[in-house]
């Protein structure tokens, strides 16, 4: 009895913690076990990385650094957190994982995808989430309900050129594993969006 393991990507303030927020109320409904968690992060450690990765008040971690600083949060939060959960038969819901990194180190930063797979097999082996669900959107709208939230983190920072090229760098992945990716119009209306949800919940009864 394996958990299933969902990942939810997509740009800033595209609806990946409502989204989350609501499959965790429906699977809770169905009496399935839900474990929710977030990345990076997800552990005390890991946590310590996500703050220094995000704050713009220290030393700024060049490329590689932050590459393997996420997957130094990664390896942690699998086998803490992520893993365990999945074998007790808990189903795993992660705010951004591999993909993330794809988008935002590989097409953002312009790190090589070759790279990036090496340290995916190197640190998860064959772990790999089982459903991907992206929310996907022109980044200016996201951008515009970051900024109405408050203060920028170093990645809400970054110029527009860099979130168009992490969009992309999602819809590419998406475009190349169709069977475990879901995307969904984050441009919708919040009701819309979740009757899209309901929809990719449907195939995973199915699925079971
Ligand atoms: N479909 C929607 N239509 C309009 N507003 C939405 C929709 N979904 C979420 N929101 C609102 O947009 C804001 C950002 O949503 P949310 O925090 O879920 O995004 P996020 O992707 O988790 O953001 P972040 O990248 O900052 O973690 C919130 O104020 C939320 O209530
Ligand atoms: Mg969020």
């Amino acid at each position: 009895m394996t958990g299933r393991f969902i990942t939810i990507e997509g740009g800033e303030g595209a609806g990946k913690s409502t989204a989350q927020t609501f499959l965790a109320d429906q699977l809770a409904a169905r009496g399935v076990s839900v474990l929710q968690t977030r990345e990076p992060g997800g552990t005390p450690l890991a946590e310590a990385i996500r703050r220094n990765l995000l704050s713009v008040e220290e030393e700024a971690p060049v490329e590689m650094a932050e590459l393997l600083l996420v997957f130094a949060a990664r390896a942690q939060h699998l086998a803490k957190v992520i893993e365990p959960a999945l074998a007790r038969g808990q189903w795993v819901l992660c705010d951004r994982f591999t993909d993330a990194t794809y988008a935002y180190q590989g097409a953002g930063r312009g790190l090589s995808e070759e790279l990036i797979a090496k340290l995916e097999a190197l640190v998860q082996g064959e772990t790999r989430p089982d459903s991907v669900i992206l929310l996907d959107m022109p980044p200016e709208i996201g951008l515009a309900r970051a900024r109405a939230r408050g203060a920028l983190d170093r990645f809400e920072q970054e110029a527009q050129p860099f979130f168009e090229r992490v969009r992309q760098g999602y819809l590419t992945q998406a475009a190349q594993f169709p069977e475990r990716y879901s995307v969904i119009d984050a441009t919708q209306d919040l009701t819309d969006v979740q009757t899209s949800l309901e929809a990719v919940m449907t195939s995973w009864w199915s699925d079971a």
